[in-house]
């Protein structure tokens, strides 16, 4: 069911510093910081041939990324994103499949439909499924 790796999103203490690694010396495509109140998060978008890393910094009072980031110091991957064809199907099969989902379907940082998924259900790691 599940198709692309849309992203590997990492969580970062300092977003200038993620950038300057993955531009400078990674040499990677890195785009500008995008504020995503809605979300509490400020992102900044690695290009891939492939596909994407997002580096995600809180923003705002109660950020998703603020506890992850206060248990790991340092920075980590948060999450990882696949592409679906239809999001409903999804949630519903993973619903069938005894899988915990996260909240209903929201519009994701890229302007589509997404939802995300328990971690202790998907090999410790949390993963958002995005309709492309
Ligand atoms: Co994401």
């Amino acid at each position: 069911m599940i198709g692309n790796l849309n992203h590997v999103a990492i969580a970062v203490p300092d977003l200038a510093a993620a950038v300057k690694t993955y531009r400078d010396t990674l040499g990677a495509e890195v785009g500008t910081p995008q504020d995503e109140p809605d979300h509490g998060v400020t992102v900044v978008f690695v290009t891939l041939p492939n596909t994407k890393i997002e580096l995600l910094h809180p923003l705002g009072e109660n950020s998703p990324i603020a506890g992850f980031l206060a248990k790991n110091p340092a920075g980590g991957i948060h999450h990882i994103c696949f592409e679906v064809a239809d999001i409903e199907a999804a949630r519903d099969k993973m619903l069938a499949g005894g899988a915990r989902v996260l909240g209903d379907i929201k519009t994701g940082a890229h302007g589509k439909p997404v939802l995300f998924l328990h971690p202790k259900d998907f090999t410790g790691t949390l993963v958002e499924l995005e309709q492309i």
